[in-house]
């Protein structure tokens, strides 16, 4: 099977997607998705689909993607990932992951629930290019969070892992009784890398009180480690963090010969009705 004829099947199954452009359901024609409107949407070879009307140069490079790819592969977040698995509703459900970065979290959901039909969207194409890449029962996108080309009301779950929320989408795409599983961290997230950049630990408390805000429930768990690293995983855990971004090669260089042996996790996991 080709990856857009695996797109294609992902898409059969119903996934709620609609034209990015006017909002309008869409058709299968041959190679593409086209509108009532008229407006066609080209599934590229790759097996996603691109809906941004101009190419977006994320904060993020293909590096930080393969090294996030390379540490989540290693098991490191396996207890998040529980955490996730067992906050799931029962029954056949339908679940974006908005931001999904090179897509293990949703790899690894659709592992154990292979009944469900899962949607992984991110603003960056390099990040889809790897996710397509994964042996997964998704559909990909690469699209902006802040304008998700879903139907209202069209899925029982949304993630949104260490990622920026648009809880008016989120409102908007879920069912009424759907929730929004969000993963945020606690102030001791990666302390040991924040700690050899001479940063402060994280706030606690900011994102719960801001989702606190957004819900008329809400369910939060913290899942919290730490965890002894290998001299690779080591230097992969300076690269796959967005705190690391604003470093020049030779600093990011220095930093993963100097690489902390020990990495803590400490991971907020919010189950939300918005
Ligand atoms: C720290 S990464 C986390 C990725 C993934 N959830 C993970 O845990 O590996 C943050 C992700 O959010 C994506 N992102 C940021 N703003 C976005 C937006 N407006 N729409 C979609 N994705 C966005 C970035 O491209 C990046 O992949
Ligand atoms: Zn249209």
């Amino acid at each position: 099977m080709t990856k857009r004829d695996h797109f294609f099947s992902v898409w059969a199954r119903g996934t709620g997607l609609v034209c990015p452009v006017c909002a309008a359901g869409i058709q299968r024609d041959r190679e593409n998705l086209r509108c009532g409107e008229g407006h066609v949407l080209s599934v590229n070879r790759k097996g996603y689909l691109n809906v941004l009307s101009r190419p977006v140069h994320g904060a993020y490079d293909t590096g930080l993607f393969t090294a996030r790819g390379l540490v989540l592969d290693s098991g490191l977040y396996q207890p998040v990932l529980q955490c996730i698995q067992q906050s799931l509703p029962s029954g056949s459900i339908r679940l974006t992951d908005c931001g999904c970065g090179e897509g293990w979290w949703l790899q690894k959901v659709l592992e154990i629930r292979p009944d469900a039909v899962g949607i992984g969207m991110d603003l960056s194409a390099q990040a889809i290019a790897l996710a397509t890449a994964r042996e997964a029962q998704a559909l990909w996108l690469v699209a902006d969070l802040r304008n998700i080309p879903l139907a209202d009301h069209s899925q029982d779950v949304v993630m949104n892992i260490l990622t920026p929320a648009s809880y008016r989408e989120f409102n908007r795409i879920l069912k009424p009784d759907g929730c929004l599983i969000k993963v945020y961290p606690g102030g001791r997230y990666l302390r040991e890398i924040r700690e050899k950049r001479g940063m402060t630990l994280y706030e606690d408390g900011d994102v719960e009180a801001y989702l606190r805000m957004h819900c008329r429930d809400m369910h939060t768990t913290r899942v919290s480690y730490e965890q002894a690293l290998s001299p690779e995983l080591a230097k992969a855990m300076v690269r796959m963090t967005p705190l690391n971004q604003d470093m020049t090669e030779d600093m990011r260089e220095q930093l993963e010969e100097d690489a902390p042996q020990t990495v803590t996790i400490d991971l907020y996991v919010s189950v939300c009705y918005l």
